[in-house]
């Protein structure tokens, strides 16, 4: 008995752990071929960390107004919008101001409506062929999860948005319609660089929308998007924890009284 309660204490100490809920971020991990990411220090990507609020909010007026030109989210909904602030009647605002493909009608022909809460995301291209056609041939990647999608997550996509050089270092010859970027695996990329002088937004809170600005605020919002239940899960953790240690206290207890006599 006393060696069960003793596994019983290791098993509780090992699931106190905060590894074993799996709170720990891991850190940024250079993708293969390619320069060492810097961290960004993203306040989501501390143990426990929350989503800044403000810069969820600035990050999404950065996909709206440059990355949605040409980038797809398509696992969004304008509803999902009230996640990261925005009152009912800003988010309906938002979604009435597209027009989203629907039908077909009574005639058999497709028309498009205002957008409703419940619509997705409207898509910059009809399709994927259409979307190459206007990039050069270079697909561009659907942003739903792409946080989630790249080795290095936020921390890469920060230091793409900040990495390009133009001119590219000396002795590299950078192909027709593609530019250089420190951080793209083989560092020639097809996008052009979307965040490219400061003050290309205009935030609603005073903000300077510097170009790290900016890349750091749809960063915050692109993590987001890719795992909208961070902040549940950890604070689910909490409450695992705070019960363990109470339920640790508690069987301690009784097997002292169990084997008060015994000694
Ligand atoms: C003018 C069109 C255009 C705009 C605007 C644009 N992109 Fe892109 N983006 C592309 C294309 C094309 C690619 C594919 C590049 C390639 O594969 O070489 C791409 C690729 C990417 C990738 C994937 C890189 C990788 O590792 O594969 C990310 C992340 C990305 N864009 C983020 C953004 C963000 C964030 C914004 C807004 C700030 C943005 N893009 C604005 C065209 C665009």
């Amino acid at each position: 008995m006393l060696n069960g309660l003793k596994g019983a204490a290791l098993a509780a100490a090992l699931a106190l752990s905060p590894l074993a809920l799996g709170l720990a971020v891991p850190a940024a991990q250079a993708a293969e071929g390619s320069v060492a990411i810097p961290d960004a220090r993203f306040q989501h990507d501390r143990m426990l960390g929350t989503f800044d609020r403000g810069a969820l909010q600035r990050g999404f007026q950065v996909y709206k107004e440059v990355c949605s030109a040409c980038h797809a989210a398509h696992l969004l909904s304008y509803r999902n919008l009230r996640d990261i602030g925005l009152s009912e009647a800003e988010v309906a605002a938002i979604a009435a101001s597209y027009q989203i493909p629907d039908g077909p009608n009574d005639n058999g022909e497709m028309f498009e409506r205002p957008g409703r809460a419940s619509d997705r995301f409207r898509r910059p291209f009809a399709n994927d062929a259409a979307a190459r056609a206007a990039n050069n041939g270079a697909l561009p990647p659907d942003l739903s999860v792409i946080a989630k999608a790249r080795p290095g997550g936020g921390n890469y996509i920060h230091a793409l948005l900040v990495g390009y050089e133009d001119p590219p270092p000396a002795g590299i010859t950078v192909m027709e319609g593609m530019h250089y970027n420190k951080y793209f695996p083989g560092h020639q990329i097809a996008m052009a660089p979307p965040l490219n002088s400061d003050g290309q937004v205009q935030y609603g809170d005073g903000t300077r929308a510097t170009v790290d600005q900016m890349a750091r605020d749809v960063t915050t919002f692109l993590a987001w998007a890719a795992e909208p239940e961070l902040e549940t899960r950890r604070a689910m953790g909490i409450r695992i924890i705070l019960f363990l240690i109470v339920l640790g206290g508690l069987t301690y207890a009784v097997k002292r009284k169990i084997w008060a006599d015994v000694h």
